[in-house]
């Protein structure tokens, strides 16, 4: 089983997207039965709210739907998940303050595994929610392929 989990600020946008586009993906590919797929927050902000609706339409329109409740990360995400993919920087150096020696390494920016390493593009301040999931998508394809390629035991 490979222990994945995603995370942003709120938790209502970027890495709900994340955890569902990343479900879908292994669903459409017969890997559901390898994965235990989460996401979770930095902040208290938007603990207990709902997938952010305009995200949930952007979602929809790729055939895509679940549900979601925001949540914090806690050390115990860090040490029962083999990957924590952050959205951004900013997410970067927060979960690292959390991850301490060895589950450091555990800790990548998503797109860090596309062609084009970047961070997410981030819908909450740019309002476009399709760049957000092209770049989520990008990502989530990417680190499905980089597991497939280097990491063929975890199946
Ligand atoms: P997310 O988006 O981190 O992608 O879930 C945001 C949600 C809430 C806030 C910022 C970003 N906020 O400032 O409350």
């Amino acid at each position: 089983m490979i222990n994945v989990t995603f995370v942003c600020l709120g938790n209502i946008c970027r890495s709900p997207m994340a955890e569902l586009i990343l479900k879908d993906i292994v669903e459409k590919r017969g890997l559901s039965r390898s994965f235990h797929i989460t996401s979770c927050a930095t902040s208290n902000e938007e603990v207990g709210n709902p997938v952010y609706p305009p995200a949930a339409r952007e979602l929809a329109r790729h055939g895509i739907y679940g549900t979601h409740r925001a949540r914090r990360i806690t050390k115990d995400d860090i040490s029962e998940n083999d990957y924590i993919l952050v959205m951004d920087s900013n997410n970067l150096a927060n979960v690292l303050r959390l991850a301490e020696g060895a589950n450091a390494k555990k800790v990548f920016k998503l797109c860090s595994f596309t062609q084009n390493p970047r961070d997410v593009s981030d819908p909450w301040y740019t309002r476009d929610f399709e760049k957000a999931f092209e770049d989520i998508s990008d990502g989530c394809n990417a680190f499905l392929e980089y597991l497939l390629r280097e990491k063929k035991e975890l199946f």
